[in-house]
């Protein structure tokens, strides 16, 4: 058995803003990421998905883009891109670009065109209507925004400075595609996909139904009183997803990923009906708010294995640059974090980390009003603490603080005065190096577990059962393919546990004391082992 490649990998997510700043202006850039390679490489990470560096007034930090063929000079330039690219693959690393397709600035030349009167060659690339309806964005209120030239509204999924891009004209989705087939065409590996559901709407924007629900939850994502029927996850964009496939797959296998949001039942369309002839991946974003129990991984993984059988494969991921880093869900403590990447490493699934994650950054809270992430701004008068309790994400800034390389000023991110966002305090322990040089640290068990997951087909391309009449608190389950058959027991309880276990070679373990012999397992508190059984 062989599975395509994007399916077997495992994907590190960088914000190239704050990974390595090469020339000491604050910013991390382009050179800056290719310096890292090797410590990525090192890492054992086979994709590497860059957030958009493209030309950008950087309203929303890259997700407002001007110019999709062209470089933010703050990042380098094109053949820093080509640069990039060729160097990853020398590695035989792989690399994604994150396209955002749904909107483009309010800066790209195509909407100063349209925005310009109702009858001009780009009137019709974006969403305009006389009046209003009753939709919601994605970061609650209206969606729409009145621009005078026209005496019309345009509408914004996200934030006012994004307007959506009209799909439903056959121009605006072949400028696109020409974009996407560009980059493919300078060797790109593939793409995660901005906000892919929300492409489409109604051809008659009709009103949404009012629902009573003010958070808004994965399930649906604008929330606010009202069911998101109309602008989101309409069938046009599982369309999209299979002529995107097609456009991929004239430069072979690619790699996308959707990031998508809604009923586990609906998202999964993206990917095709039987055959995955859609999406290669997409994001179920329900994890981001996991609890660090036994059951609930159990059923997690219960649920994405109805979800996403063969040919279709999960994703994991734990943290990114939206929502709360998941060391800081575990409150800072590393045993609970090595062990929640080893079950994000062995499971059958693309594994997705985020910058810092490997050495268990946490979230610095940083106050709104001075926030340079453009969301805190539309909630100023609310006080944090308020969606502290809701585990809402607000300021942005706050997961995104830079990359913490040594004990060095600045965390060794940059040698500049000021760095674009503070460095996290906490970064004199909490650190690449300090790390490197522990063999218990949460890097060298990710980097542990990333090798056996190459050297062992199981991990890569198994089936996944999970192993029931273990004690309540210990996790198990198994990975086999053809021969090969490896156990993972992992124990999410702070106290020892011993259980009737048959033996095995160990491969792995959590802590020292974790042990499968004559017949039991014996795993101390958030203890973990990796038993490999059969040739
Ligand atoms: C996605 C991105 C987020 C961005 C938004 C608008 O959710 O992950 O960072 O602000 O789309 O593009
Ligand atoms: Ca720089």
């Amino acid at each position: 058995m062989s599975l395509p490649w994007y399916h077997t990998t495992t994907i590190y997510q960088i914000y190239p803003r704050s990974f390595y700043d090469s020339n000491g202006d604050g910013i991390g850039d382009l050179p800056g990421i290719l310096q890292k390679l090797d410590y990525l490489h090192e890492l054992g990470f086979e994709t590497l998905w860059l957030s958009p560096f493209f030309a950008s007034p950087q309203k929303d930090f890259g997700y407002d883009i001007s110019d999709y063929l062209s470089i933010a000079p703050e990042y380098g330039t094109l053949d820093d891109a080509f640069c990039l690219i060729e160097e990853t693959h020398r590695r035989g690393m792989r690399i994604v670009f994150d396209m955002v397709m749904n909107h483009t600035s309010d800066q790209h030349p195509w909407f100063l065109e349209s925005r310009t009167s109702r009858h001009n060659p780009k009137a019709d690339w974006y969403l305009w209507r006389d009046q209003p309806n009753n939709w919601h964005s994605l970061t609650g209120g209206s969606g729409w925004r009145y621009a005078p030239e026209r005496d019309q509204y345009y509408w914004a999924s996200f934030l006012p400075f994004q307007p959506d891009l009209n799909y439903r004209n056959p121009d605006v989705k072949r400028a696109m595609l020409e974009i996407v087939r560009f980059w493919l065409s300078r060797g790109v590996d593939g793409f995660r996909l901005d906000i892919f559901n929300v492409i489409y709407k109604d051809a008659e924007f009709r009103n949404n139904p009012l629902k009573f629900q003010l958070i808004p939850s994965v399930d649906n994502p604008s929330g606010f009183f009202q069911e998101a029927r109309y602008n989101l996850n309409l069938p046009e964009s599982f369309l999209l997803a299979k002529e995107l496939r097609q456009v991929c797959d004239e430069f072979g296998p690619k790699l996308t990923l959707g990031e998508v949001s809604g009923k586990r039942e609906i998202i999964r369309k993206y990917l095709g009906e039987t055959e995955n002839d859609g999406l290669t991946l997409v994001f179920d974003f329900a994890m981001l708010n996991f609890r660090f129990q036994a059951d609930y991984f159990r059923r997690l993984i219960a649920d994405l294995e109805a979800a996403y059988p063969a040919p279709f494969m999960p994703v994991y991921v734990f943290s990114n640059h939206d929502r709360r880093r998941s060391m800081t869900r575990l409150k800072g403590d590393a045993r609970k974090a090595r062990l929640l990447v080893t079950l994000q490493l062995t499971v059958r699934g693309v594994p997705c980390m985020y910058y810092g994650e490997e050495i268990g950054m946490t979230d610095l809270p940083l106050p709104f009003h001075s926030a340079l992430d453009p969301l805190p701004h539309k909630y100023r008068f609310v006080p944090r603490f308020v969606f502290d309790l809701l585990g809402l994400t607000i300021n942005r800034d706050d997961v995104r603080t830079p990359m913490q390389w040594d004990a060095s000023p600045n965390a060794g991110f940059s040698s500049a005065p000021h760095t674009w966002l503070p460095v996290h305090p906490n970064y004199r322990t909490v650190n690449v190096a300090a790390q490197q040089a522990d063999p218990g640290s949460l890097l060298n068990t990710v980097r542990a577990i990333l090798a056996l997951r190459r050297a062992h087909a199981s991990l890569r391309e198994g089936t996944l059962q999970l192993l029931d009449g273990l004690p309540a608190q210990v996790l198990g389950y198994t990975r086999q393919v053809s021969e090969e058959r490896l156990a993972i027991l992992l124990n999410f309880g702070e106290q020892t546990c011993a259980f009737p276990f048959s033996t095995g070679q160990v491969l792995f373990r959590l802590t020292p004391e974790d042990n499968l012999e004559a017949g039991a397992a014996r795993l101390a508190g958030l203890g973990g082992l990796i038993v490999h059984f059969g040739s």
